[in-house]
């Protein structure tokens, strides 16, 4: 016998039978063996977080997890359980008390909502139903069309418009881009890929575009300089000169326009693109008019933006989030397609065990599957419909208005005082400024200052701003997409930003 046969050391003594291996059990649910514990958890996780949701303002904006929670969630994973109340304990001192922030009313960083109690019922309900709503006939393919014709209708699109939920706005933009890419290329491009091209691609979106477009471009395989970003104007615009001469000179030098992507609302600044213009040119050079509205579509209904974003009606495809400016519980994202068909076409595929049937569950006139590249996808419409519901459309403006308002008072605020400088025009929700003592000059100094600031108004749980770069110059960001907020807020945010920036040890020694 030599060593690869030789028995190893801990097996059984040759000649000897191995141990029978256990015959799987024939039935193993995961249900509980006594509901009434996971009913009484279930009472006391909703008391617990109503509770939560009431006394977010009492609480600091944000925290930092410490290092005994980063150990209890460095652990191996136990071969037996534990009971559902201590692991929801668990919950309770470890993860529960260390949010993102949002649910505060003074959260104003990136762009994030607020979210809505009805919102994060519709997760729990959608979770318990556990419905795939991939396509068929079910309940949540209906409850998803409905939500979408309520969306269509706030765009201004017509009943004859297609979309889909999707995770969120650059999911929403990806795809937008890839039916745009579609149906100007041809069938060839879905059966040959880019190869079947004989030129390059290339689609336009200002300076102040969301990065999520490069992203875009990168995972349609055009690569990043497929995306040409054109020049904006002094209130961070688009500019038509630009984008026109971008487009002549593109086409001279043998590049295939196929899109521009117009902005309602920049991340950066809150800038409305001139939408209804770009529109125009789209028509003229028969281009894809693809809106980025993850933050500023839908604020189409409130009267003060109405007139800047009517012209998100005249779009081919438009990206947008749920999750930011309708307070639906992350993730929420839809892209809409104008005309239907296009979008349909774009993504339409078969496969045998997913054929329709004239009846049963794979009945149904809509198969989301076939309008984007996810089969499974969970009932994400549920918390939008409740949501929708229970508030109706005119809480939801009203809402938006509010955040405009507050804007504009902050706007106000900081015009009250010398040391602080508003850094950009301030269009809708999106304040950049920055705390300037007069004897402060050097940008290295006044960057260095207002990092602190920051950073301070974060770790104290004062407040959570983001920050920006405008022009080259380090920002303090306040993007307001808060339900909570409150005037005084704002109020509190300037007075603190003045005292954190006025302290003796602020002011870096020169
Ligand atoms: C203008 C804009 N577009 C796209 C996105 C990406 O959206 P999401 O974070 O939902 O993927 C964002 C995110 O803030 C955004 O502000």
């Amino acid at each position: 016998m030599n060593s690869a046969t030789a028995p190893h050391p801990d097996s059984p003594a040759a000649g000897a039978l191995p141990a029978p291996t256990p015959a799987p059990a024939l039935h193993r649910t995961l249900d509980p063996s006594d509901w009434a514990t996971h009913r009484r958890l279930g009472h006391r996780m909703i008391d617990d977080m109503v509770d939560f949701w009431a006394g977010a303002r009492s609480r600091p904006t944000w925290q930092k997890p410490g290092d005994d929670v980063r150990a209890s969630l460095r652990t191996p994973l136990a071969a037996g359980g534990q009971s559902p109340e201590s692991v929801y304990e668990e919950f309770r001192r470890d993860i529960l008390p260390y949010p993102t922030g949002n649910i505060h009313p003074r959260f104003w960083s990136h762009v994030i909502g607020t979210g809505t109690a009805m919102g994060a019922f519709g997760d729990f309900l959608a979770a318990s139903m556990n419905c795939n709503v991939f396509g068929g006939e079910q309940v949540g393919s209906l409850v998803e069309n409905q939500v979408l014709g309520w969306l269509g209708e706030m765009l201004g699109f017509p009943a004859t418009a297609s979309g889909l939920l999707l995770s969120g706005g650059s999911m929403a933009n990806l795809l937008g881009l890839c039916v745009a890419l579609r149906c100007h290329a041809g069938p060839a491009l879905r059966t040959e890929g880019l190869c079947s091209q004989p030129r390059r691609f290339r689609f336009y979106a200002s300076t102040e575009t969301h990065n999520c477009l490069d992203k875009t471009a990168e995972l349609l395989g055009l690569g990043r300089s497929a995306l040409r970003h054109v020049a904006v104007d002094q209130d961070f615009r688009l500019s038509l000169p630009a984008l026109e001469q971008a487009i002549a000179e593109d086409r001279a030098a043998g590049w295939v326009p196929f899109c521009v992507v117009g902005n309602a609302i920049t991340v950066g600044t809150g800038a409305i693109d001139p939408l209804a213009e770009i529109a125009a040119v789209c028509g003229r050079e028969g281009l894809w008019f693809h809106v980025d509205g993850a933050i500023g579509a839908l604020a189409r209904i409130t009267p003060e933006l109405h007139p800047a974003l009517d012209a998100v009606r005249l779009a081919d495809s438009v990206a947008f989030d749920l999750h930011k400016w309708l307070h639906i519980p992350y993730e929420s994202g839809c892209l809409m397609v104008r005309e239907g068909h296009r979008h349909r076409e774009a993504f339409a595929n078969t496969t045998a065990y997913l054929a329709a049937l004239e009846g049963g569950l794979s009945s149904g006139d809509r198969w989301p599957n076939q309008l984007g590249p996810e089969l499974s996808r969970g009932f994400k419409a549920l918390k939008v419909w409740l949501s929708l519901k229970e508030q109706g459309r005119q809480a939801f403006a009203e809402a938006m208005s509010a955040n405009l308002a507050q804007a504009a008072h902050l706007v106000a605020l900081l015009g009250r005082h010398a040391d602080l400088e508003l850094m950009a025009t301030a269009p809708a929700n999106i304040v950049n400024f920055r705390f300037h003592p007069a004897a402060l000059t050097a940008e290295s100094e006044l960057e260095a200052l207002n990092r602190r600031i920051l950073i301070e108004l974060h770790e104290s749980g004062h407040s959570v701003p983001s920050h920006n770069r405008i022009h080259g110059r380090f920002t303090l960001r306040v993007a307001i997409t808060n339900h909570r907020t409150r005037p005084e807020d704002l109020e509190s945010l300037v007075e603190e930003v003045r005292r954190l920036g006025q302290r003796p040890s602020a002011v870096p020694i020169r």
